[in-house]
């Protein structure tokens, strides 16, 4: 449970960390010698984005089906 909290907290501080490094990198295109290098660097925080993310997708399923419960059917 615990660990789940801290993905997810991770998650966002990563979406934080990744708009960051969107809006630093139209600011270093927009230059007159634009600095291509910085446009690399949102891909690290999106790379781990979605690992995080792809984790907090899996989650529900995996902890549902190790408990052994099937998804909620109304009929
Ligand atoms: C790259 C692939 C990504 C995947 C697979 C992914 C997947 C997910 C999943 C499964 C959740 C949990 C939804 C829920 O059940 O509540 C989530 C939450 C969230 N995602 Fe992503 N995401 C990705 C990228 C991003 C990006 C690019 C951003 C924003 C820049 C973002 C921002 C957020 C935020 C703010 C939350 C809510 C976190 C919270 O609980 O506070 N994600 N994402």
């Amino acid at each position: 449970m615990n660990g789940k909290i801290w993905i997810r907290q991770l998650h966002r501080w990563l979406a934080v960390t990744f708009t960051v490094t969107v809006v630093v990198t139209f600011v270093a295109l927009a230059q007159e010698e634009p600095v291509l290098w910085v446009s690399y660097v949102p891909l690290f925080p999106l790379a781990l984005l979605l690992v995080t993310g792809l984790y907090l997708f899996v989650l529900p399923y995996a902890t549902r089906r190790r408990s052994g419960r099937r998804a909620a059917r109304s009929s």
